[in-house]
């Protein structure tokens, strides 16, 4: 095997030295033969961009070149030299081909030509290879590494829950069982129920489906700290929006009401945003492309009103409208597609839960802007958050963006022991299970708020893609766990 030593083709193309010796590895998108030579598109995955690569066929025979086809990957040595085609500046001429793996046309799934989401989805083992998914995957690192600067550059700490755990934080009981006891013969209890005492952790236990409560346990010691790590619901609800495993940012802050909530998740999602436009363009150009020509295909109403970039900056730009859930309703009630019998789920009364159609109503249609929703009926909200003094409301914030509405959930916290505790029993949250949580309220209780953003709906919405599978590359759905 010839020397690796390769340069990145995000390296060669950014300054290309021109008349330099160099090594690129990667795979074949694409292959032209004309009379006497050979251009092959090459990718590496480190920039949405190929580099043409010129192999003369007499030098090298054509008997090699019949054997590269799309997928099949290579170690070429050569000078890199201006271009006079166009569509790139530069190319490699090659003086060493190494035809490292081939991929047999008659079976390799990923031909040069338009694939559908669906049918990546099917070969999710590849669809890292396209252009949609490898830009995906570089802008949803580009955001990963974005988060941790921003809390970073704040002095929040980054702390790391459980993913194994006893509670259930959100009280909605859709969680997923971890135990090694054998499911066909497992030790009972007097009553015939099963003895989790002799499970591996002597409880019940799951899979977590938010970070928050132990994060909470951070806040007030270390003032303001963040976890970012997966979690997972098993809620069976096929849409666009749900995955069973996601991953989210949960930051959680000592000495913060509502209003330096809504502050932190407003700054954060600009932040992000401006993130990935000024680190992200190729890709965003590209996906932003992408989604015109898909627009073409959809009806008048589904079409998106903006272009991606266009959209990022108008989130950017704008300050985002601050409503409480009962102006909220009030808009909605009154609204053209509630009094039309549009909404799916009809607005009649106060107390009932937003779905995505309302929220998106709000942002799209009334305020035409990002929307933080404040003050929800208890009755439809987690347990910690803050009972105002209406005793009716409790001081919950959602963040509702265009295309996707829920983006951020959070809320500040029940502070006050006795409320707290009141709280559990009216919603049979087991206080004997949050003894922990609840002692934090005991010993140097102070106001904290916190909220979660959803990882991959914000990938969405920077990427614009409409469906949640295909900005997370291996999802977990309902019937779902492959790869
Ligand atoms: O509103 P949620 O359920 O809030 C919490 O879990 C709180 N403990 C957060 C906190 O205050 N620390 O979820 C927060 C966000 C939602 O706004 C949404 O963006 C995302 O998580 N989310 C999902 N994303 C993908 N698939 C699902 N099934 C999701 N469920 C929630
Ligand atoms: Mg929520």
């Amino acid at each position: 095997m010839k020397d690796l030593k390769r340069t990145k083709i995000a390296t060669v193309l950014k300054t290309p030295e021109f008349g330099s010796i160099k090594t690129i590895c990667g795979w074949v998108r694409t292959k032209r033969v004309s009379k006497n030579v050979a251009f092959i598109a090459l990718n590496d995955g480190s920039t949405i961009h190929n580099i043409q690569v010129v192999v003369d066929l007499e030098k090298h025979g054509e008997e090699i070149i019949a054997e590269i086809h799309s997928g099949a990957s290579l170690s070429v040595k050569g000078e890199l030299t201006e271009s006079p085609g166009s569509g790139q500046v530069v190319e490699l001429h090659v003086h060493e081909l190494n035809l490292l793996g081939k991929a047999d046309p008659d079976e390799y799934p990923l031909q040069p030509k338009r694939h559908t989401l669906e049918f990546l989805r099917e070969k999710a083992h590849l669809r890292f290879r396209t252009n949609t998914f490898s830009a995906i995957a570089r802008v949803r690192h580009a955001m990963i590494f974005a988060v941790h600067k921003f809390f970073n550059d704040k002095g929040f700490y980054n702390i790391h829950t459980p993913i194994i755990t006893g509670s259930d934080a959100e009280g909605a009981g859709e969680m997923f069982r971890v135990s090694t006891l054998d499911p066909k013969n497992p030790p009972l209890n007097e009553d015939g129920s099963v003895n989790f005492k002799e499970d591996f952790f002597g409880k019940e236990t799951n899979l977590t489906v938010s970070g928050q409560l132990e994060a909470e346990l951070g806040a007030l010691a270390l003032s303001e700290v963040y976890t970012f790590g997966p979690t997972f619901r098993a809620e069976n609800s096929n849409t666009t929006r749900h995955l069973a495993e996601f991953w989210m940012i949960e930051p959680e802050m000592a000495f913060y009401d509502i209003h330096d909530d809504m502050d932190l998740a407003e700054e954060m999602l600009k932040y992000l945003i401006a993130y990935a436009l000024e680190n992200c363009a190729d890709d965003l150009a590209f996906l932003s492309q992408r989604q015109q020509n898909e627009e073409k295909n959809k009806k008048e109403e589904d079409r998106s009103p903006m272009e991606l970039k266009e959209k990022l900056l108008f989130v950017l730009e704008n300050e985002f409208e601050r409503i409480t859930y009962t102006e909220a309703i009030d808009i909605l009630r009154n609204s053209k597609p509630n009094k039309k019998k549009k909404f799916q789920f009809p607005i009649d009364q106060w107390g009932a839960d937003m779905q995505s159609e309302h929220e998106r109503y709000l942002v799209e249609k009334h305020f035409k802007r990002p929307v933080i929703v404040t003050d929800y009926p208890k009755d439809i909200k987690a347990f910690y958050m803050k009972v105002n003094a209406d005793n009716k409301t409790v001081r919950a914030m959602d963040v509702l963006f265009p295309q996707i509405g829920e983006i951020i959930g959070g809320s500040q916290r029940e502070e006050n022991y006795d409320t707290l505790l009141k709280r559990m029993r009216e919603m049979s949250v087991p206080e004997k299970e949050l003894w922990w949580y609840l002692e934090t309220r005991k010993f140097g209780t102070v106001p904290h708020s916190g909220f979660g953003l959803g990882f991959e709906r914000m990938i969405q919405f920077i990427t614009g893609m409409g469906n949640i599978r295909d900005v997370i590359p291996f999802p977990r759905t309902p019937q779902n766990a492959e790869f």
